[in-house]
């Protein structure tokens, strides 16, 4: 659970703070902040953006988004009034250079009365192509200059591809130090994501059995229901891969793949999962139909309701081949994991949404049972569950009960909720407070960034040059296309149906 806020006077500017990740995600974690812990008084929330609001029009409609999307909602009125007095706005426009300003007066106001200097947090919540503009011209006005107590933090994706990435990357650590910026992915401030860690870490249990001798292969599901929502005109200059697969699949897959570092520093965390991406074997161009697949939802339905294909949604070209569903197969080439596959999907409006890993051991070496006992026999699983009903499941065999001899799965089974009665914070929660405290353990480093677009570039690249020809190709409401079923099958597995709640699914 966080805890206490930092007592330094800090100011947190939001850029985009009219926007849907400020809206749905940064203001209600903000939020739930203040509920567990209220914001010292020197803590002041600065929007900006083009939308022409006052302090009280901004707070409106923040307030409504907290009353939607709060995992406390609805807020109550008098927390919400004591959390709303820290909050105000500036209308500017950072992409043209007579911005700041505004923003400068906003900063020395604050710190005039607050008699201090601020810690200046400086939260770029903008699409990815107006990153660098905003940046410079904070650097012109020259608000962001103290290397220790003045951050920037910014979304995913971190460029388009390894290119562009290096070369955003030279530009902001030309204008700012390294430890200024906080590239952040928000599934790293998921409670699950951080338990894999201490599952592995803190426990011996499992180390020993964690390599290609026991471990026949992985799975990585990140399974979306919604389409693109209002995010139309992101998306589809984005495409799965880049929105999902570059960050945060193959973060879930350095955790699980990592080697244990010698402490939890945050260098040596990130030193450690870069040695994975180092390690992920390169995927040639002519093989790349063998280790993945793209795909586009047509119309359909999800949860009994009908729901528009992707090329109908706002935002979206009416033939557009941007992908929204992604697998992957991918090889660490280590003494650990040699030979052993990873495969990864991601998709929207998938059949259920759900995030999960399924660690599936190597079947016991000798069957002794006699064959009509192990009709339901399935080798061991490991499933680390990161949303929703958070938790870890081992799947073991076991004599069913009677007089027959029957084998058959059963699930030990460990829920967050049950374990430890309370809802985990939002990883926007967890992370927020990081960089307030200036903790960057959770974040991604600039070299993460750069070798997890050395992985997809290919594939981009590859399916850049190639439109498909099939699109849509999996209908809304179901589990993705059949070349994803194919990439899986030739090597004689099959996608895991996740466990939702109950076993039905299996
Ligand atoms: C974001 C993507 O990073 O993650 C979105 O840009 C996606 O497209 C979202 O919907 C999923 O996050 P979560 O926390 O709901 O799994």
């Amino acid at each position: 659970m966080p805890t206490a806020m930092s007592h330094e006077p800090t100011v947190l500017v939001i850029f985009g703070g009219g926007g849907d990740l400020a809206w749905r995600k940064l203001i209600p974690a903000l939020f739930n902040l203040h509920l567990d812990n209220p914001l010292p008084g020197h803590f002041a929330i600065v929007g900006v953006g083009r939308k022409p609001l006052d302090d009280a029009g901004f707070r409106n409609h923040l307030r409504a988004g907290v009353d939607l999307f709060s995992r406390r909602k609805p807020a109550n009125e008098e927390s919400w009034n004591r959390f709303a007095e820290h909050v105000s706005y500036v209308s500017d426009d950072f992409s043209t250079p007579a911005s700041g300003p505004a923003l400068s007066r906003k900063l020395e106001e604050l710190e005039r009365v607050w008699g201090a200097r601020a810690n200046r947090i400086f939260y770029l919540a903008i699409p990815p192509d107006m990153v660098e503009a905003a940046a410079a011209q904070l650097q012109r006005i020259g608000v962001c200059r103290d290397c220790l107590r003045d951050r920037l933090v910014v979304e995913k994706p971190f460029g388009r591809n390894l290119a562009s990435a290096r070369e955003l990357d030279r530009s902001l650590t030309g204008m700012f130090a390294e430890t200024q910026i906080y590239r952040i992915d928000h599934y790293l401030g998921k409670e699950t994501v951080q338990n894999i860690l201490a599952f592995r870490f803190a426990n011996s249990l499992y180390e020993p059995i964690w390599d290609r001798r026991y471990i026949d292969h992985v799975q990585i599901t990140v399974a979306e229901t919604v389409g693109v929502e209002e995010r139309g005109g992101y998306y589809d200059q984005a495409g799965a891969l880049r929105d999902m697969v570059q960050n945060h699949l193959l973060q879930i897959l350095c955790l699980i793949a990592m080697e244990p570092p010698i402490s939890f520093d945050a260098d040596e965390v990130r030193n450690r999962k870069v040695d994975v991406l180092r390690a992920i074997r390169p995927i040639r161009p002519d093989e790349i139909h063998h280790h993945a697949v793209r795909g586009q939802y047509g119309n359909g339905t999800i949860k009994e309701k009908a729901v528009p294909g992707y090329r109908e949604e706002a935002g979206v070209a009416t033939d557009s081949p941007t992908e929204t569903f992604a697998a992957f197969k991918l090889f660490i080439d280590n003494w650990r994991w040699q030979g052993v596959p990873f495969y990864l999907r991601t998709g929207k409006r998938l059949a259920a949404k759900v995030s999960e890993i399924s660690i599936l051991f190597r079947p016991a070496p000798h069957q002794l049972f006699p064959s009509a006992a192990v009709e339901n026999w399935q080798p061991n699983r490991l499933i680390i569950r990161i949303q929703p009903e958070e938790g870890i499941i081992t799947r073991i065999q076991a004599k069913q009960p009677g007089t027959r001899l029957l084998l058959g799965p059963v699930d030990m089974e460990f829920r967050y909720r049950d374990a430890f009665r309370s809802a985990p914070p939002e990883a926007y929660e967890t992370l927020l407070l990081d960089v307030i405290r200036g903790d960057a353990t959770l974040f991604m480093r600039a070299d993460q960034v750069e070798c997890a677009w050395k992985i997809v570039d290919p594939v981009l690249e590859a399916w850049e040059s190639v439109p498909p020809g099939d699109f849509p190709d999996y209908a809304a409401g179901s589990w993705g296309p059949e070349s994803a079923d194919l990439l899986i099958a030739r090597d004689g597995h099959h996608w895991l149906q996740p466990i939702i709640k109950t076993m039905e699914n299996v």
